[in-house]
């Protein structure tokens, strides 16, 4: 695991943490910054613009540097054609990682963001960094967005999906994929926070084998109904709703996954990791 530099680290998250007319702060910050010129056109310089303002002003949500690298170092041995995230804030994952995707030969970074104001802060930023070419921006909620790029032919196939929205909706929207069949083999899921809040519903599902899946397909009420998120994550993200779970979603309990945590820290320093699974048949 790649040590933490305290040095970098972000402010400590508050009480309330997002929402709050920071993002919009953040977007003066950049666009206000002394070193504008340089910072154009260079996701660099972008990103570490944004991390500049996550250590001396306010904290921001992003997976951060550390994180970060498991999924650029991910980035660039799968290859992706085509990269889809669930979440994407004020685009600081967005500018990391369509920036590696690029740089390994990749066509199209989604990203997919339920709040309008957050999705116009990542394009206004992502626009800066000169990716607009290869990233586009997709306002709504995760599941009704994926439904319709898949059925106006836009997405046919992800090869990397990376989820970092609200946490009782992974295991909803991996279903969702697999039943549009956007993931097959040779498809890579990252799932950020899966320590820090915790995700064990998403986690039980994508370390079990196919038999264990195809058995509890036949319980699949109870699997909805019997999702269990840790006290911290139902305070962070809200109580585990069951009309976040969508249970006409039966996903693709034949898939084969090979799935394993990959530890690291949050921009704050906090311990945290990101899963890793491949599907491989
Ligand atoms: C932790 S932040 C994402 C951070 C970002 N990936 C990064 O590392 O820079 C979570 C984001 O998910 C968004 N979100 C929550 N639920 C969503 C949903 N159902 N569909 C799309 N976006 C959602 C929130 O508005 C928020 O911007």
């Amino acid at each position: 695991m790649a040590q933490f530099n305290q040095a970098r680290a972000y402010m400590a998250q508050e009480d309330v943490f997002f929402d709050d007319g920071r993002e919009i702060e953040l977007l003066h910050f950049v666009y206000d910054h002394p070193d504008l010129d340089e910072i154009r056109a260079s996701p660099e310089r972008v990103l570490e613009a944004i991390d500049e303002f996550g250590r001396t002003k306010k904290y921001l949500m992003n997976v951060g540097e550390n994180k970060g690298k498991i999924v650029t170092d991910l980035i660039s041995e799968v290859k992706p054609g085509v990269m889809v995230e669930l979440g994407g804030y004020v685009g600081y994952s967005t500018i990391l990682f369509a920036d590696a995707l690029r740089k390994a030969g990749g066509q199209k970074y989604w990203s997919l963001e339920r709040n309008p104001e957050f999705a116009a802060v990542i394009s206004s930023l992502v626009e800066l960094a000169g990716l607009s070419g290869i990233v586009k921006v997709v306002v709504g909620s995760s599941d009704e967005s994926l439904q319709r790029l898949h059925a106006q032919r836009y997405i046919d196939k992800v090869d990397i999906l990376f989820l970092d929205h609200y946490k009782p909706a992974y295991l909803r929207d991996l279903m969702l994929c697999e039943q549009l069949r956007l993931i097959s083999p040779g498809s890579v899921l990252a799932a950020d926070n899966v320590i820090k809040p915790g995700n064990p519903p998403y986690l039980e599902y994508v370390q079990s084998d196919v038999d264990k899946k195809v058995a509890r397909q036949a319980q699949t009420q109870a699997l909805y109904t019997g999702l269990f998120f840790p006290p911290a994550c139902a305070k962070q993200y809200g109580d585990n709703n069951p009309d976040t779970i969508n249970s006409a979603v039966k996903g693709n309990p034949h898939l084969v996954y090979e799935s394993s945590l990959i530890r690291g820290f949050e921009p704050t320093g906090v311990p945290d990791g990101i899963e890793i699974t491949h599907c491989r048949g």
